[in-house]
Order: structure tokens, then C-alpha cells, then sequence
């Protein structure tokens, strides 16, 4: 069992790092007639948006307001991904283009963290070849963010807090300046054991680590109190929850989270070898868990599995499904998929095709593999083309969309709970929701149902949106 007064940040800690915020704070009123303001860029997953949430908190503390106007920022924060080689060279096209607001605003700050800077060489890259960038900083030192600012603001020199500690740190409470009060994220476990052996994660968001499950119910039980209505729990593999601290399980903890009374609770994600039967018991038993699962297989071939270090096979994986659908049958799946891994053969890319037919996904995140240096599978033989991985990932997309289109079509004419949660981007004048399983819908309302659950007939289906009418009750 690991050693939590290492990992959990100490009081001492976050009374220091307060105080770092409290003196920048102090530094901007002094600086009168001029609110600072800052702009925060995200790429990558919901634990990245998330950590982006925390970031804004921070700032929000240190007297900052945010500007949706990345030109007139003073303090810019890019929170980068390195999952796929695309997120990375999007990092440094976007890096390229911030040094005219450097010429424009000498004292603008631009900070780079996340999980590309947990990478030596991307990081050294950064340093290099970006000089305007001020600021650098890991996964890992996310909680000393206010400290850093302070030294950027007070010192003439760049700072580098890029501390290797894969055990890593868990901030109790930190504050946080949520996206949406209607749907809010919670993490409940950060880093992976996993060395699925064609990802980076393990190795630049350290190993899992629970949060405390007293922590987790007091952030649950105050969103509630401010009104959210929907929760998503947050982990690269929510199952392993509690197996390093004693006492709670995966299951336990969102039966705990259940009687929280959020009207909806969604977890991501799930690993098909750690999800328990008893978890999907007590999703079926539940009030308030969303009967929706996001199950990445990755592939549908046994071989490529097992070169993929999964640890389960296409049997087991559908056994998981059946017995889902066998208690939820209105349960949304949803998955991720990955083409064109090491090796790969045009009849184990098929069996990926036949896998998606049989489950039926809602829908599927689909990706071409993408080599990450120092994980094992971007030295196996065999690389994959890529061309050929395009021709792979556009059949795919093309099927899945049959799919998803088919299970649209299937629930026209029935009526859903929906929550609303904005303006349809799309559709003007309509607004736009998300049924229990998870998939968008737009439909015709008053303003007045954002944030608010409305049933909604479902009246027509498209490839990747439902529309519908408010059922007057
Ligand atoms: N190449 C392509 N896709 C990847 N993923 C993770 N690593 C890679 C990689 N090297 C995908 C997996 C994972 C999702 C978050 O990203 O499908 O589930
Ligand atoms: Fe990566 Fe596998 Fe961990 Fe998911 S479970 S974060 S794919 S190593």
C-alpha cells in the first residue's frame, strides 16, 4: 500500500501555495485601472479540461478574470496532450503563432503544461525553440501553479518546474473554477498501471492514486447543493478506484455516490478487465447512475489485444456487454478503437469491423495508431502505413456510422429525459440536450429549460443527432 502522506499534498503545503496566490493577488491591485485577465487553451481529454478547471481556479484566486480573446490575455495557459503525434504538432503550430502577442504585450505570460511537458524531450523542445514561452511545468506540479506565476512575475526569468514524481500528488480540495454549472467533472483516481503497451499515459500521469472518498463525497454532495445535475467521475481507469487505499471499491463508491441525489452520475473510463459485475449491479440497481458505459475495447482481434497488453479477450468483452444489456436493456455503449496497431492484419481489422457490428455502439472514438517513443509498441515490426490506417479508420467511420444511424432511427417515437444543456450550436432558435444513454438531441423549447430536464419525444433521427419536441405534462 503506498505511503498517502507522499502522495495526498500536505496542509503546509496548500497554506504556502495560498500564500503565493494571495501575494500575486496583491501584486495585481497594485497595479491600478488594469483588471489582468487569462485565457486557457485545452487539447486533449476530460482529466486535461479538468485540470484546466483547477488552473482557472488558481487564477481566479490570484485576481485574474477570464477573456475569451486569446490576443488581449494577459497570462495565456496551454494544458497540452500527448496521446497522438496530431495533438502534439497542433501544440507547437498554436506556440509558433503567440509570439506576436508577446511583441504586443511585453509583460504577457505565457505558461505550457500538461501532460506533453511530462515528456523530457517535448519539454526540452518547448525550451528551446519557444523562448517566449515563461512558463513550464508538469502534470505533477499542477498545485504549484500559484508559486510559479509569483516567480514569473516577480523574478526576470523563465521558470521550469518539471519535478519526475510518478507517484505523483493528489490536491485535496483545490479550488476550481468550473466550465458549467449544469454538468461538472469530478476526479476520483489519477494516473494509470495499466502500459497498455501502445500508450504514453502511465508514463507521464505516474501510477494510480485514489482520491479520499470523504474528499470525493464532500465535492459531490456541494455540487449538488449549487445545483449541478450532472455529475461525470473522472480517472484514466475509474475501475481500479480504491485499490490503493482501504476500505472502498469502484462499486462502493458510486453506490455512496448514488445517494448524493445529482440526478445523473456518469464515469469514465472504464477498462473491460477491471469493470466488476457487481459495478453494473449496482448501475442497474441504481436511481441516479446513467445507464451509459464508455467501454474502450481498442480492437476486436484476440492477437492485437494481447499485443496490446489489454489483458482481456473478445469473448470476455462481449460476455461484459451481454450482461449489461441483459440489466440495462436501454444502456448506451460507447467505445474507443484504435487501427492500423503494429501488425495488424487486413482479417484482425475485420474482426474489429464484425466486434462493432455485434455490440451495436451508441457510438465510437476511432483513432489511427500513432507511435509515442518509449512505449513498447512503437518499436514492434510491422508498422502500418499511413495510408493504409487511413483507409482503415475511413471504412470504420463509415460503418459505426450505419450503426450509430440504426440505433437512432430505433428511438424515434419514443420519449426521453432529457437534460438540457444549451442553445443548439447547429440548429438555430433549438436547443440542444443529452438523453440518459448519452447521445445529443436538439429540440424546440423555452430558454428557461437550460439546465433543467424536460421529456422530449424524439421525432426524427440523423447520423450523429436526434431531433424532437417537449412533451407538455
Ligand atoms: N495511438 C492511437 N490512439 C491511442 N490512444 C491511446 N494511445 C494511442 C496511440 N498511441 C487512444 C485509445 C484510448 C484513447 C483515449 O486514446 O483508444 O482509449
Ligand atoms: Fe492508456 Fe491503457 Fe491506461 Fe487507458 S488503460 S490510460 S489506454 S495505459
Amino acid at each position: 500500500m503506498a505511503d498517502r502522506s507522499r502522495i495526498v499534498i500536505s496542509d503546509e503545503e496548500i497554506a504556502l501555495q495560498d500564500d503565493y496566490a494571495r501575494r500575486v493577488l496583491e501584486i495585481q491591485d497594485s497595479r491600478m485601472g488594469h483588471t489582468r485577465t487569462y485565457f486557457i487553451r485545452t487539447y486533449g481529454c476530460q482529466m486535461n479540461e479538468h485540470d484546466s478547471e483547477q488552473l482557472a481556479g488558481y487564477l481566479v484566486d490570484m485576481g485574474y478574470s477570464a477573456t475569451d480573446d486569446i490576443s488581449k490575455a494577459d497570462l495565456i495557459v496551454f494544458n497540452t496532450c500527448c496521446v497522438r503525434d496530431g495533438a502534439e504538432q497542433k501544440v507547437y503550430g498554436h506556440l509558433g503563432v503567440l509570439k506576436r502577442y508577446m511583441a504586443q504585450n511585453p509583460n504577457l505570460i505565457i505558461c505550457v503544461c500538461g501532460c506533453m511537458m511530462q515528456q523530457e524531450e517535448a519539454a526540452k523542445t518547448v525550451r528551446a525553440r519557444y523562448p517566449h514561452v515563461r512558463v513550464i511545468f508538469g502534470t505533477h506540479n499542477l498545485y504549484k501553479f500559484p508559486q510559479l506565476v509569483y516567480e514569473s512575475i516577480t523574478g526576470n526569468r523563465r521558470i521550469f518546474e518539471l519535478e519526475d514524481n510518478p507517484e505523483g500528488h493528489i490536491a485535496k480540495s483545490p479550488p476550481v473554477v468550473r466550465e458549467s454549472g449544469i454538468v461538472a467533472y469530478t476526479t476520483i483516481m489519477y494516473g494509470c498501471n495499466n502500459f497498455c503497451s501502445y500508450c504514453i499515459v502511465p508514463y507521464v500521469r505516474g501510477r494510480e492514486r485514489s482520491r479520499d472518498i470523504e474528499d470525493i463525497m464532500r465535492e459531490l454532495y456541494s455540487l449538488k447543493e449549487s445545483g449541478a445535475k450532472e455529475v461525470m467521475l473522472l480517472g484514466q481507469n475509474v475501475n481500479s478506484y480504491g485499490k490503493d487505499i482501504q476500505g472502498a471499491s469502484f462499486a462502493d463508491l458510486i453506490k455512496k455516490v448514488d445517494e448524493v441525489g445529482i440526478d445523473r452520475v456518469r464515469f469514465m473510463t472504464s477498462h473491460p478487465k477491471d469493470l466488476s459485475d457487481e459495478v453494473l449491479d449496482v448501475m442497474a440497481g441504481s436511481k441516479h447512475i446513467a445507464h451509459h458505459l464508455h467501454l474502450p475495447v481498442q480492437s476486436g482481434s484476440n492477437r492485437v489485444l494481447e499485443a496490446m497488453n489489454r489483458h482481456y479477450t473478445v469473448d470476455k468483452y462481449l460476455g461484459i456487454i451481454e450482461r449489461a444489456k441483459k440489466l440495462m436493456p436501454d444502456i448506451g455503449i460507447t467505445t474507443d478503437i484504435i487501427v492500423g496497431f503494429p501488425g495488424e492484419t487486413e482479417k484482425e481489422y475485420e474482426e474489429t469491423l464484425d466486434l462493432i457490428r455485434t455490440v451495436g455502439y451508441d457510438s465510437a472514438f476511432t483513432f489511427k495508431y500513432s507511435p509515442r517513443k518509449g512505449t513498447p509498441a512503437a518499436s514492434m515490426p510491422d508498422q502500418i502505413s499511413e495510408e493504409e490506417k487511413t483507409r482503415r479508420i475511413t471504412k470504420l467511420i463509415k460503418v459505426q456510422d450505419e450503426i450509430t444511424f440504426r440505433i437512432h432511427e430505433s428511438l424515434v417515437g419514443t420519449t426521453q429525459k432529457v437534460l438540457t444543456l444549451g442553445k443548439s450550436k447547429h440548429d438555430e432558435g433549438a436547443l440542444s440536450g443529452k438523453l440518459e444513454r448519452g447521445i445529443t438531441i436538439n429540440f424546440d423549447g423555452s430558454d428557461a429549460l437550460i439546465g433543467e430536464f424536460a421529456d422530449v419525444k424524439i421525432t426524427k433521427a440523423k447520423h450523429n443527432t436526434l431531433y424532437g419536441a417537449v412533451i407538455d405534462n
